[in-house]
């Protein structure tokens, strides 16, 4: 009875699985804050992409963490058309194809020595306009290795259009822009840190949102959809399941939400403690986040949550 009359349905096709790779390693690394993820070989990314697939997962978002030797202020392993994460797509797109919807980052902290999202004014500060340009860059690499859709997280004022206008004049005009509209500067990404090898000087409060606020997050709404946005996204989840049903409420186009690193890790770690019941968690906490109206959610669960759902 209460399957006939279950309101949320999650489905494979729901999820989309984050995964890291990382230049120059020979084994997959354990994330050890994120327990059962690991940073990726070239090798392995490939197989976890096939495995996604064949439980029904519909995309891959890509994060690239280069050698500890090939980051600088600038960022610049990020725009090397050899770069891990160009490489990273291409071997996906070789091994799954279009079966699988292709995405990358389109940020500039994993390849930066001081894990800022931008690149730094002489004052220290991140500099908007002077990383705009980084970005335009890197959605023309991202997109000439063949990604389906880009993820700019770095939450740049104007990023949207600025790539959308790279796209289109370099021939890419059929490559989406996932825009992480709703970004909150949070606790819970401490986690995430580690999957890139990223140390940040300071903190990201001058260009990601205040916990605090609902209207910057609809603001940022509206001129993500006026620059172009393909589909819509709000980060973290699971603290924010406000935003996200007012966004869903408000929108024509696709919405996604990101249960972080920081969510994946609360639950893992009380599991292991055996203080909570793991899987029924972890489909609680997605059923949650659907209910409050994402179209998709980026899970680091999501081929192991795709499987259980078949
Ligand atoms: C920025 C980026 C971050 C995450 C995804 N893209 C980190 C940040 O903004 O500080 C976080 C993902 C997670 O915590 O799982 N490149």
């Amino acid at each position: 009875m209460r399957r006939m009359v279950a309101e949320t349905r999650l489905h494979p096709a729901d999820l989309i699985l984050p995964a890291f790779v990382r230049e120059g390693i020979s084994t997959p690394v354990p994330i050890t804050s994120m327990p059962g993820v690991v940073q990726h070989t070239r090798d392995t990314l490939r197989k976890a992409a096939v495995e996604a697939l064949e439980a029904g997962v519909s995309g891959i978002m890509l994060f690239g963490v280069p050698e500890e030797s090939k980051k600088d202020a600038a960022g610049t392993a990020g725009t090397d058309p050899d770069g891990i994460l160009q490489v990273a797509i291409r071997d996906v797109k070789a091994e799954v194809g279009d079966d699988l919807v292709i995405m990358s980052d389109l940020c500039l902290d994993e390849f930066t020595d001081h894990g800022h999202c931008g690149v730094l004014d002489a004052s220290g500060r991140v500099d908007n306009d002077a990383t705009l340009e980084r970005y335009a860059e890197m959605a023309q690499v991202q997109a000439d290795a063949g990604v389906h859709a880009v993820g700019p997280s770095g939450m740049m004022d104007g990023q949207v259009g600025v790539i959308r206008d790279a796209l289109d004049q370099t021939g890419h005009e059929d490559v989406s822009v996932l825009a992480y509209t709703a970004k909150y500067a949070s606790a819970f990404y401490g986690p995430f840190r580690e999957a890139v090898g990223s140390s940040l000087q300071g903190d990201r409060k001058t260009y990601q949102q205040d916990p605090a606020n609902t209207r910057e997050s609809m603001r940022e709404l509206a001129l993500d959809l006026a620059e172009g946005a393909d589909m819509v996204m709000v980060k973290p989840a699971l603290p924010y399941l406000d935003i996200l049903a007012k966004v869903a409420e408000a929108v024509d186009v696709p919405v996604a939400a990101y249960q972080i690193s920081g969510e994946y890790a609360m639950v893992e770690a009380a599991a292991a403690n055996g203080w909570i019941d793991r899987d029924r968690a972890i489909m609680e906490t997605l059923t949650g986040i659907k209910r409050a109206g994402a179209d998709m959610i980026l899970t680091y669960w999501a081929t192991e949550a795709a499987r259980s759902l078949r």
